[in-house]
């Protein structure tokens, strides 16, 4: 088996999470309460057999990480140490190094990694396209090679099958919590390959990002985990006055759109630029032993949280939609398989609960290779390629999240949809003569964003993070996924399939 990563193996966002991952291991909790909180989160939209098999087989798949390595915080009694994030009405989530759960995971699995005679990774390679093969099936990839320690070039690898797990598109706004890889290479690759993409127009901003001052707000921004509310940390404004209470009966602990959509209407009707994340009550101990990343980050910013109340602001997160895939992994293209963030198993529906990315990503990446193990196809013939055409200046990308940040970030409406999509189309015109990198990567974000902001014009209601200001509440009628793909003559199309 080859893993092809476009920079390090451990670049992508994983080792970024904090929080940690939701399930159900305290013996008071059950299964079917994380479905229930799940499926609030999702407002509808989460598809329940793909729920029921998360967090069904979430606690066995966390086991077999704990055995390949990854060590989480433990309490004196040697159990696993819960907390609780928004959404969830029971502690739940198992965390590593306080808050550094990300870090621990991605180390035990790179370890894991390692030892594996039968893997060989490939860094420093952009994955461009599906390889077709002849009879429809995926044939494998073609990539640029970065020339880390190898010729820069173009090439193919042949595969019986293709795993995309290539995250998020958090690069298409201004802010993310998203490392600088994120740029929708695999929703992309899937586009043009003709599988099938849905929910795209969810995008979940993250209620707590550090505010480091309007003009550093570009880029990727320091998370705040929600972890911190689980501890009991509070929301306040600049008077101090906490405003979640009156919002939702989990205050704090909401779901993670309403306490979003909450801190977005006092920045407008305070006209500020942040709010505060008060977590002075806690206590130094509790602070550097819970949450040593975030004490440190803001420290080097300046804040000292034991002492202060913490500035922060929305930033986008996660894609709570993708490439649409089976209980399996598999895609609409035969062959051609989706885990993580890159993919829509149906789990996360219009809102992602917390917590619940990681175990996705356990969950199903340990489908796909069961699916892989049983019934892995023979080599298909490939497809003579296309050369590419119409790929983008790598100059229209601050253009291209600049159009999406002020039309369709956490806040939309047909006017400022209309623009965005006027903006994109305009940047779509602007080609490049360099079929480089830089320029796959504009192009692939230009596509998702295209995609997104498409989605975000069509649906005209507000639901879970779909925010649209011209259409306040949900609207049964809009109880479906829209589902997009790009036809033979290279157009994006969408359809409307009501939820199941
Ligand atoms: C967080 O720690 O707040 C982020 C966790 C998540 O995105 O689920």
């Amino acid at each position: 088996m080859i893993v092809v990563t476009k920079v390090n193996i451990d670049d992508g966002s994983t080792i970024w999470a904090q929080g940690g991952i939701a399930a159900v291991l305290d013996p008071a909790d059950t299964t079917q309460a994380h479905l229930a909180d799940t499926l609030v989160a999702g407002v509808g939209l989460c598809d329940e057999a793909a729920v029921e098999v998360l967090v069904t087989e979430g606690p066995g798949r966390l086991h077999e990480l704990i055995a390949l390595g990854a060590q989480f915080d433990r309490n004196p009694d040697g159990s696993l140490a819960l907390t609780r994030e928004g959404g969830h009405h029971a502690d739940r989530i198992v965390h590593a190094g306080g808050d550094a759960t990300g870090v621990e995971v991605q180390r035990a699995l790179h370890a894991a990694v390692r030892r594996d005679p039968g893997l060989q990774v490939v860094e420093h390679a952009l994955v461009l396209d599906l390889l077709p093969g002849a009879d429809g099936r995926a044939a494998g990839i073609t990539l640029h090679v970065l020339g880390e320690g190898t010729p820069d070039g173009v090439g193919a690898v042949l595969a019986r099958a293709v795993v995309l797990a290539t995250g998020g598109m958090g690069q298409v706004y201004a802010a993310t919590t998203n490392p600088s890889v994120s740029t929708g290479d695999g929703v992309a690759l899937g586009l043009r390959a003709g599988a099938v993409v849905t929910d795209v127009e969810f995008v979940q901003f993250h209620p707590t990002v550090l505010f480091l001052g309007a003009d550093a707000g570009k880029g990727q921004q320091p998370l705040v985990s929600e972890a911190l509310r689980g501890e009991g940390a509070i929301l306040v404004d600049a008077a101090g006055t906490p405003f979640m209470r009156d919002v939702h009966e989990l205050a704090d602990l909401a779901p993670r759109d309403v306490v979003a959509k909450a801190i977005t209407r006092v920045l407008l009707e305070q006209d500020v630029e942040h709010v505060y994340l008060d977590a002075r009550h806690l206590g130094a101990g509790v602070l550097a032993h819970r949450f040593p990343t975030i004490t440190a980050r803001c420290r080097q910013a300046g804040i000292d949280p034991v002492h202060e109340p913490i500035p922060v602001t929305p930033a986008a997160h996660y894609a709570s939609g993708g490439l649409r895939t089976d209980l399996d992994g598999r895609t609409s293209v035969p062959g051609l398989y989706a885990c993580g963030e890159v993919s829509c198993t149906g789990v996360h529906g219009a809102n992602r609960l917390a917590s619940n990315s990681l175990l996705e990503g356990l969950v199903f990446a340990g489908r796909i290779g069961a699916d892989l193990a049983r019934d892995l196809p023979s080599q298909a013939e490939p497809r003579d390629l296309d050369t590419p055409t119409g790929l983008l200046d790598p100059g229209v990308r601050p253009a291209v999240t600049e159009a999406m940040t002020q039309g369709a970030g956490v806040l939309r409406s047909a006017v400022s949809l209309a623009d965005t999509l006027g903006q994109l189309d305009r940047l779509g015109e602007k080609t490049s003569t360099d079929p480089g990198p830089s320029a796959w990567e504009a192009t692939n974000l230009h596509t998702v964003a295209t995609a997104l902001a498409a989605a975000a014009e069509r649906r005209t209601e507000t639901r879970g993070c779909h925010w649209r200001t011209d259409h306040a509440g949900a609207d049964e009628r809009w109880r479906g996924h829209l589902l997009a793909s790009i036809d033979a003559d290279g157009e994006l199309r969408e359809q409307y399939e009501p939820a199941r």
